[in-house]
């Protein structure tokens, strides 16, 4: 089960979305468990029968073995705490980028880990954080037939728990996943999604990375 905490939001539903179609079933978690059913229920008609269901935070993470965290920064680090037990020894995908906007300008927010991920690993030392998909915009993870033609770069300091990131991102159509290093790495990551709203506002166009040479 993958599961999706704060999976109400585009970019939860998003992922959900596609890791269903790759033959996964999904978990939406919200705060309220009326919003995650009616969450789910407006992604399922796209996906396999009975593949997505959604219910609480709390649930979705004790019940998922890989437990996306997609909540906007300003409820990441009591989220988390608020999680412990639950996420204790999962692998934990943090999609969480510290952004503020602020008059057509988005930037991003200082965080004193170093990163949102890294907050994460602090917060939840026994479980296996891993920092992956800031870059990928989650209007075109709704679009379910559309490719995503972006290289989703995976830190962690757990290698196995990469590997597997890695494998999940490749299910997802024109997705690459791209092995980004240690956590510590994430920062750039995080950080890098300020520059590519900010070029989307300028291009009126969804940029993403792509990572050449390799
Ligand atoms: N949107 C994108 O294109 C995109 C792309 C890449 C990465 N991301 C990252 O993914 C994360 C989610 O993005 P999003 O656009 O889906 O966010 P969002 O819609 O603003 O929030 C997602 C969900 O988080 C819950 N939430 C809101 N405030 C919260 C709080 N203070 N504490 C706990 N839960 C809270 C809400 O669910 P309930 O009310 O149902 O609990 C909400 O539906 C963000 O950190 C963002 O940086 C987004």
């Amino acid at each position: 089960m993958i599961g999706f905490v704060g999976g109400t939001g585009p970019e939860g539903r998003g992922l959900a979305l596609r890791f269903a179609l790759a033959g996964e079933q999904v978990m939406i978690g919200s705060r309220d468990l009326g919003r995650a059913e009616e969450a789910a229920q407006s992604v399922a008609e796209f996906a396999p029968p009975g593949s997505i269901q959604g219910h609480l935070n709390d649930r979705t993470a004790a019940e998922s073995d890989i437990v996306f965290i997609a909540v906007p920064f300003g409820g990441h680090q009591a989220t988390l705490e608020s999680l412990r037990d639950e996420l204790d020894g999962k692998i934990v995908v943090d999609v969480v980028a510290p952004l503020a906007f602020s008059r057509g300008q988005v930037s991003a927010i200082l965080v004193d880990e170093g990163s949102a991920a890294q907050q994460a690993l602090a917060i939840l030392p026994d479980s296996r954080v891993v920092a992956a998909f800031q870059n990928i915009s989650a209007e075109d993870l709704l679009i379910p037939d559309r490719a995503i033609e972006s290289d989703v770069i995976v830190c962690s300091d757990d290698d196995e728990a990469k590997t597997q990131v890695i494998a999940l991102a490749d299910t997802i159509k024109g997705a690459r996943g791209v092995d980004g290093g240690k956590l510590e790495n994430a920062r750039y990551v995080e950080d890098f999604t300020a520059l590519l709203l900010n070029i989307n506002r300028i291009y009126k166009a969804h940029s993403t990375i792509k990572i050449v040479g390799i």
